[in-house]
């Protein structure tokens, strides 16, 4: 499984793509409005921190045909290559939309999935990934980590070349178990991401190995 960031605050991404092996970002409207920027300003501080990663900017239009010609501005607009992903919201109209923008040359992320066959449809219309909602499934009394399980064997079953993108994560287990059920990404926001890369224990080990080396590793580098 690979990691995403899920923010648009430059300050915690370039603190995560310091170090982290992250592999890019996705946004939505209330990632952007946290971020406290409109998005002709934010988009180009993306870019710039994002690099060849995977940027995925979510369309704000409702009708399809809005859809393709907002996934298209940006993509010409900014000069975006293959690392762009208009993500769709899997609503009738962003149905619709996927095939088109698929045929525009433009990646497809389907996004706001919360059933299975939500998931089967938007891989029947072409999406490249799609990203279901686990915490907050789990929220109203679902299971968002068994959706992500049915999901993925779904689209191993009809070997579709959809992958799945997990979403939504208010702890680091469910970051766990979605990578246990084959999640092939998760987009996690800055605090867990930290919490989950680190332990305290790992803290308290280098601080003895420093105590053990001192005046013994005399080996110039
Ligand atoms: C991903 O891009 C989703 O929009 C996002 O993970 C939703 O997360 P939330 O449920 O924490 O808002």
């Amino acid at each position: 499984m690979i990691y995403l960031a899920d923010t648009a605050d430059i300050d915690e991404l370039k603190k995560l793509f310091y170090y982290f092996p992250l592999e890019g970002i996705t946004t939505n409207p209330t990632i952007i409005a946290q971020a406290g920027k409109k998005l002709s300003v934010i988009m180009p501080e993306l870019i710039e921190v994002v690099q060849d990663k995977m940027l995925h900017v979510q369309m704000i239009s409702s009708r399809a045909e809005d859809m393709l010609r907002e996934a298209k501005a940006y993509k010409a607009k900014y000069g975006l290559g293959d690392n762009y992903y208009a993500k769709i919201p899997v609503t009738e109209e962003g149905y619709k939309a996927m095939p088109m923008i698929k045929e525009a040359g433009i990646n497809v992320t389907a996004t706001a999935i919360f059933t299975q066959q939500q998931a089967l449809v938007a891989a029947r219309a072409g999406a490249d990934w799609v990203a279901p909602y686990v915490n907050r499934l789990d929220n109203i009394s679902s299971h968002g980590i068994e959706v992500v399980g049915n999901i993925v064997e779904n689209i191993e079953r009809f070997n579709l070349p959809t992958k799945v993108l997990a979403a939504s994560f208010k702890t680091v287990d469910q970051v766990h178990r979605v990578s246990m059920m084959g999640s092939q990404a998760a987009t996690v926001n800055f605090e867990i991401l930290e919490r989950l890369r680190s332990h305290p224990m790992t803290d308290m080990s280098v601080e003895w190995f420093e105590k053990d080396a001192d005046g013994l590793y005399d080996i110039d580098f």
